[in-house]
């Protein structure tokens, strides 16, 4: 399949959409961007240098000292000028204060900026609460990740114990409730599906089933381009 499309991937917290999108990008030789590593790196250095996270003004100044860039095509680390993160940006703290930074306007814009132009070219996928609707309202395939709360849950208590990250059960329920609440409610683009996103609900999926799936709705749009252009 030399021909590629964009593909948006939005949904609730902890619904597996990073763990798509990274299978897809290997199996495709596509291009994966984790817009949420952006929203967490932003969250990390405000946390560090002791900003208040409700002070959308500071954090806003804050903004202007900050330079992201991804390490690679799939991978998990995104550089703050120049220091590498990976764990550091899925600490407890960062996820208690990420959706509160995400929800500040000026943090929105800036780094919806960064990402349409990360992206200008095909063959990339990217993940995220406002993929489908505001960064690539034009992607070929938008997909609208869902799971029960319950089924998150297990799957994120599963994840922090192989990364050996120490948290119990009920802070994670706990704060993907938290999270889900303020990305839904947030007066700038809210998580919502687009109305041309498909919904997929995985909760009974295995990520086989899941990534077979949607690689078939990728040839068939991929064709559709073909055919289109
Ligand atoms: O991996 P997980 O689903 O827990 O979250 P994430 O994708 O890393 O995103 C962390 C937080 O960043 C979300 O809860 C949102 O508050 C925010 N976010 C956003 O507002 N818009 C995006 N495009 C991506 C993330």
């Amino acid at each position: 399949m030399d021909k590629k499309i964009t593909i948006a991937i939005d949904g609730f917290s902890g619904c597996g959409k990073s763990t798509l999108a990274k299978d897809l990008a290997r199996r495709l030789e596509y291009t994966y961007i984790d817009s949420g590593a952006m929203y967490r790196a932003v969250t990390y250095y405000v946390l560090k240098k002791g900003i208040d996270v409700n002070d959308s003004r500071l954090v806003e100044k804050a903004l202007r000292e900050i330079n992201l860039k991804f390490a690679a095509k799939v991978s998990e680390g995104i550089f703050l000028n120049e220091q590498l993160l990976i764990g550091e940006i899925r600490s407890s703290r960062v996820n208690a204060h990420v959706s509160t930074v995400a929800a500040i306007e000026t943090v929105r814009t800036h780094l919806v900026a960064q990402q349409q132009k990360i992206a200008r070219s095909e063959g990339v996928i990217m993940d995220g609460r406002d993929i489908g609707t505001v960064v690539f309202p034009k992607a070929q395939l938008k997909l609208f990740i869902t799971a029960t709360l319950e089924e998150r849950v297990r799957r994120r208590v599963k994840e922090n114990i192989s990364k050996s990250i120490p948290v119990s059960t009920h802070e994670i329920k706990k704060n993907l409730q938290h999270r889900d609440h303020i990305d839904t409610t947030r007066k700038i683009s809210p998580l919502e599906q687009a109305v041309d996103a498909v919904l997929i609900d995985n909760t009974n999926l295995t990520r086989i089933e899941q990534l077979e799936m949607v690689l078939a709705l990728v040839r068939c749009r991929t064709e559709r381009k073909i055919e289109e252009d």
